[in-house]
């Protein structure tokens, strides 16, 4: 398995480090624009291999060959938002970075699944699936992991248990309206207004909603990279192992929860061919309209673009 991760700022370093630590791939391949930056990083981080323990080999590079024939691109490359802007502010510039790394990839790597991070996501998704002309079960968006996770953290916190009997799901676009299933929220199966009133619950929904953005208030020069990296991660390790994990990540709709011709969050069947199915849950009309307003709005985005 070779894994090369496009972008070698904060969240692709982050993503290169949990991947290798996982030693789901033999290879796993740093690169960037700016010259000597994804050759330090990689080098460092391969430095910490004998520490740590782990055999994938890492290497950094400003050269799109030695990407060549990954199972695996993930795309990190573009800006991250500052204090006061949306996701949707990085629209122009991330399109133009994003369309010219999948030039590279789709030439490259023309069999590879790619794991779409740099914001707004779900545009960016789109932007792959029609620059590289992959089948869209190739193209996927990291967004759902993150969101569930920061909804989970939050949750673990309020009712002071584990993270790990939190189960959940965050659907819709990676912004400010996206879709936490409260009634699909169980803490080791039992619904989660056992253990928190529905007041706290809101409150932990809206927090989930502007979690991204509490993160850009405290770092101010960047936004969010631990918890996206370790999303990333797992979304690798799903297709590495071809475990089928059921996750929540940006797919392209055609037609399921009511929802055509965009992509946005939703419960996919993850593994070695990307999205194998996508699992459509029986949502509340309260949910259904959620979700169609977070997808509508992607969309508005999309049609922005000349791709
Ligand atoms: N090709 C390759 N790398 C590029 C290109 C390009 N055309 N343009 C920019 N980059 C690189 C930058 O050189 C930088 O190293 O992308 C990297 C981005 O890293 P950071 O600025 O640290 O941003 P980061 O926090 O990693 O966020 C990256 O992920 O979560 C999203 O919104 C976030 O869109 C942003 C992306």
């Amino acid at each position: 398995m070779k894994v090369s991760v496009v972008g070698a700022g904060h969240v692709g370093a982050t993503v290169a480090q949990n991947v290798a630590q996982l030693e789901i791939a033999n290879e796993v391949v740093l690169a960037d624009i700016v010259e000597g930056l994804p050759q330090g990083k990689g080098l460092d981080l391969w430095e910490s291999a004998p520490i740590k323990g782990f055999d994938s080999r890492l290497v950094g590079t400003n050269d799109y060959k030695d990407t060549k024939d990954s199972d695996v691109v993930v795309i990190t490359a573009g800006v991250p938002r500052k204090p006061g802007m949306s996701r949707d502010d990085l629209l122009n510039t991330n399109f133009n970075i994003v369309k010219s790394v999948t030039e590279e990839i789709a030439k490259y790597s023309p069999r590879t699944i790619v794991i779409v991070v740099s914001n707004p996501l779900d545009v960016m998704a789109y932007t792959v699936m029609k620059v590289s002309g992959f089948e869209p079960n190739r193209v996927v968006g990291m967004a759902g992991i993150l969101d569930t996770a920061r909804y989970r953290s939050f949750i673990a916190l309020e009712a002071d248990v584990s993270v790990k009997d939190i189960q959940a799901m965050v659907l819709g676009g990676h912004g400010d309206n996206m879709v936490p299933l409260p009634h699909f929220t169980t803490i080791s199966g039992i619904p989660v207004t056992h253990f928190i009133s529905k007041d706290k619950l809101n409150a932990i929904i809206e927090r989930t909603r502007k979690g991204g953005g509490e993160i850009v208030g405290y770092l101010k020069t960047g936004s969010a990279y631990y918890a996206p990296g370790a999303a990333v991660a797992q979304m690798v390790e799903a297709i590495a192992k071809d475990s089928n994990r059921i996750l929540p990540c940006s797919a392209w709709l055609t037609g399921q929860f009511g929802i055509k011709d965009t992509f946005v969050g939703v419960p996919v069947k993850l593994g070695r061919n990307g999205i194998k199915e996508i699992i459509e849950l029986p949502l509340t009309d309260e949910e259904s309209a959620a979700l169609k307003i977070s997808a509508d709005h992607v969309k508005v985005n999309i049609d922005k673009l000349t791709v």
